[in-house]
C-alpha cells in the first residue's frame, strides 16, 4: 500500500473519531440538562446526583476523542514534523482565528464539564449524607435504627456525624462499604439483626469527641428512676442517685469518676471472647502513675498463648456508650416509664406484669404482635377482672394502646432487633454492662479485683415511695434497698442472673 493511500484512510478515520466525540458531548449535555429539568419539574429530592457525574464523564470522553482526532490529523497532514506518535509540535498563533476559537471552545467545554462534575458530586454527596437517605432509603433494614434514633438525644445529629465523621479517607471507605451494603440489600443477603459492634465504625476519638471533648468535667449527674412492682396495686418504688461521672480537672475529683475511662489519666485494654464484647475475660489497666495491673478470669483464666493471639481492644467511649442513638429499651424499663408517665394506668391490677409479659413474647411480624398483645391482655382481664371490659372504662384500652406503642418503638421482629440483640453497656441492670469487668471473677495475680463497691460509681440519695427528703452522708450514700423483698444489696451481685429486661424476672 502506498504512503498516500494509507494517509487518506487514516484521515478518513479521524473524521469518525471527531463525529463520535461530538455525539458524546451532545449526549452528555443533553442528558445533564434533561436531568436538571426533570428535577426542577418533579421537585424530587433525588438520589440521581451520580448521573450528573456520569454525563460529565461522557462529555469528557467526547472531548478526549476530539483531542485524539486533532493529533492524528496533524500527524497525517505533516508526517515529517510528527514522526513520533507521542510528540506533536504545536505553535500557538493568536493571529490565527482557528486557534482562538480552539482555545475558547476548550475552555468553555472544560468549564461545563467541571460544572456538571461539581454539581453532580455535590448532589450525590448531599443525597447520600442526608439523614433521610441513611434512615429511609433502605426503609425495612434501617427501621429499627431510624425509629430509635428519632427519640434519642442525638435525633438532631446526622447519621454521618457518628458513622462517618470528617475526612476524605473515611468518606471514601464508607462509600465503598455502602456499595457492598446496597448489594446485600438487593440480593437479601444481610444478617438480621445487623451484627454489632460495627467493625468499621469510625473511632470515638474522631466522632463523639468532635462534640463532647473528654476534658469537660461533668462531676455528679443526678439520676431519678421510677419502678413499678409486680403486685396487684402496681406499687411504685423510686430511686434517686448521683452518678459519679467526674472527668478531668485539677483538684476535686481529679482524673477520677466514671469518665476516668475517657482515658485521660489511664488506659484500659481488654479481650472479649464473643463478637458482641459481652464476655470479657482479660483486662489490663495502665494507670497515670505508670503502674500496670492485669486481671484474668479466676474460673477459666486465659493462657499466655491465648492472650498473645487474641484481639486486644483499647477501651473507648463506645465500650460504655454503645447505644447513644439507637437504644432498644427493655420491656421492664419502658413499662416502668409508661406507668410513671400515666400512659399505662397504674389503677389496672397487675398491669406491670401483664404489660412486660405481653412485650416479652416472640412474634414474627409487628402486625402479629399488635394483635397478640391486645388478645393476651384482653383475655387476662376478661378472666380475672371483667369490669375493665365494660363500657365506659377505658383503662384497659389505653393500656393496650400504650403497650402496642412501646412494641413499635423498641422491638422490630422482622429485623430481629430488640433489647436482647443490642444490649446497652451503660449500667448493669438488664445487661452485664459495667459488670463485664467490675465483677468478682476478674482477678490479678496478687488476688486483687476490679472494684465492685457500689458507691465508687454512684451514691444513692433516697429510695422507696417518696424520694423528696434527702439526708445522707455524701461520702457513702445509702445502701440499695432491693424492691424484690426490701433487703439491702451492698455487695456484688450479678443482677442479670435474674434480671434480663423481660418477663423472666417474674418466673
Ligand atoms: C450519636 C451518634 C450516632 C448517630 C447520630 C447515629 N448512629 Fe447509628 N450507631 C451509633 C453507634 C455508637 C452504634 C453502635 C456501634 C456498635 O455497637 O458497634 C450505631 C449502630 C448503628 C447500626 C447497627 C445496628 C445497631 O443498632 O447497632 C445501624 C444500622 C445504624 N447505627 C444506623 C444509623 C442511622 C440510619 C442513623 C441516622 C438516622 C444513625 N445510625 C445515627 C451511633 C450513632
Ligand atoms: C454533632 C455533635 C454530637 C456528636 C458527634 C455526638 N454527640 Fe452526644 N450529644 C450532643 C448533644 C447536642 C447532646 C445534648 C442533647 C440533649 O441534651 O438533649 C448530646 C448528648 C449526649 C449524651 C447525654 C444524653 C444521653 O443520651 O445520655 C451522651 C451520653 C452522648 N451525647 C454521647 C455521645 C457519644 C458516645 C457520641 C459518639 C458516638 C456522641 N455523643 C456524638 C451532640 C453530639
Ligand atoms: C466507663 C464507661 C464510660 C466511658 C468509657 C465513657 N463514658 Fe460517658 N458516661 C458514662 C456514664 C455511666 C454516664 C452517665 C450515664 C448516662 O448519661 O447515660 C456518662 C455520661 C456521659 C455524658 C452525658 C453527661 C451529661 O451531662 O449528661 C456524655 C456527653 C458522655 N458521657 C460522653 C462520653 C464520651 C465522649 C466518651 C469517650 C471519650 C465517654 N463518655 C466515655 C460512662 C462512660
Ligand atoms: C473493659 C473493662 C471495664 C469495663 C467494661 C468498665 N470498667 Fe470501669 N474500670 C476498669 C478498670 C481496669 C479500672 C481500673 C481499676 C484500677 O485502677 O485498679 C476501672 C476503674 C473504674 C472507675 C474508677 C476510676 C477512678 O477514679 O479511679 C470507675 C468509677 C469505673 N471504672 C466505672 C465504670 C462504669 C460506670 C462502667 C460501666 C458503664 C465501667 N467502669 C466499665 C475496667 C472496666
Ligand atoms: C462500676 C460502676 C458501678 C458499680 C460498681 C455499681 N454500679 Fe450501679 N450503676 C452504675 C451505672 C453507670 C448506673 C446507671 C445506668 C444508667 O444510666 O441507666 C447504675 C445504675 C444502678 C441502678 C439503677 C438501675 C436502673 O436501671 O434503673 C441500681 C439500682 C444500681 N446501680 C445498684 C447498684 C448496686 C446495689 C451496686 C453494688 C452492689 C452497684 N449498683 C454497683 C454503675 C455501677
Ligand atoms: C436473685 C434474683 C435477683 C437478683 C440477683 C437481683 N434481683 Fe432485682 N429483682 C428481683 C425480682 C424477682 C424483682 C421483682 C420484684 C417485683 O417486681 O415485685 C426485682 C426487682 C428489682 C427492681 C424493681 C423492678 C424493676 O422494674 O426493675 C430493681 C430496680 C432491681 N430489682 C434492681 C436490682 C439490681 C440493681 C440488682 C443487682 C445489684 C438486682 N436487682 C439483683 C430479683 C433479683
Amino acid at each position: 500500500m502506498s504512503e498516500v493511500s494509507k494517509g487518506a484512510a487514516t484521515a478518513h478515520g479521524t473524521g469518525w473519531w471527531s463525529l463520535a466525540g461530538w455525539v458524546l458531548i451532545a449526549l452528555g449535555f443533553f442528558g445533564g440538562g434533561f436531568l436538571l429539568i426533570l428535577e426542577v419539574l418533579l421537585e424530587a429530592a433525588s438520589y440521581l446526583g451520580a448521573l450528573y457525574i456520569l454525563f460529565a464523564l461522557v462529555v469528557a470522553v467526547g472531548v478526549l476523542l476530539h483531542g485524539v482526532a486533532f493529533v492524528l490529523r496533524r500527524r497525517i497532514r505533516d508526517p515529517e514534523r510528527h514522526e513520533s506518535p507521542v510528540r506533536v509540535r504545536f505553535t500557538l498563533d493568536l493571529a490565527k482565528r482557528s486557534h482562538i476559537y480552539g482555545i475558547v471552545s476548550i475552555c468553555l467545554t472544560s468549564l461545563l464539564v467541571l460544572m456538571l462534575l461539581g454539581f453532580g458530586s455535590y448532589k450525590s454527596y448531599r443525597a447520600t449524607e442526608s439523614v433521610s437517605f441513611c434512615g429511609e432509603l433502605c426503609h425495612d433494614v434501617m427501621q429499627p435504627e431510624w425509629t430509635t434514633y428519632q427519640t434519642s438525644s442525638h435525633a438532631r445529629v446526622a447519621c454521618v456525624e457518628c458513622h462517618i465523621g470528617e475526612g476524605a479517607d473515611w468518606f471514601v471507605r464508607s462509600k465503598i462499604d455502602g456499595l457492598r451494603q446496597v448489594w446485600a440489600v438487593t440480593v437479601d443477603s444481610f444478617s438480621r439483626p445487623i451484627p454489632t459492634p460495627i467493625h468499621n465504625l469510625r473511632p470515638a476519638r474522631e466522632t463523639c469527641e468532635e462534640c463532647h471533648w473528654p476534658q469537660k468535667f461533668i462531676g455528679y449527674k443526678e439520676m431519678v428512676r421510677s419502678y413499678t412492682l409486680s403486685d396487684e396495686e402496681n406499687t411504685q418504688h423510686r430511686l434517686r442517685m448521683l452518678l459519679k461521672i467526674g472527668g478531668e480537672q485539677t483538684g476535686f475529683m481529679k482524673g477520677s469518676g466514671i469518665h476516668y475511662h475517657m482515658l485521660i489519666a489511664a488506659s484500659v485494654q481488654y479481650i472479649a471472647m464473643d463478637e458482641r464484647r459481652q464476655d470479657i475475660r482479660w483486662v489490663r489497666v495502665t494507670r497515670a502513675d505508670g503502674s500496670i495491673s492485669e486481671f484474668n478470669d479466676a474460673d477459666s483464666p486465659l493462657t499466655e498463648e491465648e492472650i498473645a493471639t487474641a484481639e486486644v481492644r483499647n477501651m473507648d467511649c463506645m465500650d460504655c456508650h454503645n447505644r447513644p442513638a439507637h437504644q432498644f429499651k427493655a420491656p421492664m424499663a419502658s413499662v416502668n416509664m409508661a406507668i410513671e408517665q400515666g400512659a399505662i394506668p397504674r389503677s389496672l391490677p397487675y398491669v406491670k406484669v401483664q404489660a412486660v409479659q405481653a412485650l416479652s413474647k416472640k412474634y414474627e411480624t409487628t402486625d402479629e404482635a399488635l394483635v397478640g398483645i391486645a388478645n393476651d391482655m384482653r383475655s387476662y382481664y376478661r378472666e380475672e377482672y371483667p369490669q375493665f371490659l365494660e363500657d365506659g372504662n377505658d383503662d384497659l384500652a389505653r393500656a393496650i394502646e400504650s403497650v402496642q406503642a412501646i412494641y413499635q418503638g423498641s422491638i422490630f421482629p422482622t429485623m430481629k432487633a430488640d433489647w436482647s440483640a443490642y444490649p446497652d453497656n451503660i449500667g448493669h441492670h438488664y445487661s452485664p454492662g459495667c459488670f463485664r469487668c467490675h465483677n468478682e471473677n476478674m482477678e490479678s495475680e496478687s488476688g486483687e479485683h476490679i472494684f465492685t463497691t457500689c458507691s465508687n460509681c454512684h451514691l444513692i440519695l433516697a429510695q422507696g415511695e417518696s424520694i423528696d427528703d434527702v439526708n445522707v452522708d455524701f461520702r457513702t450514700g445509702l445502701d440499695f434497698v432491693h424492691p424484690e423483698d426490701g433487703s439491702t444489696i451492698n455487695e456484688y451481685q450479678d443482677c442479670v442472673d435474674c434480671h434480663t429486661g423481660g418477663g423472666g424476672v417474674y418466673e
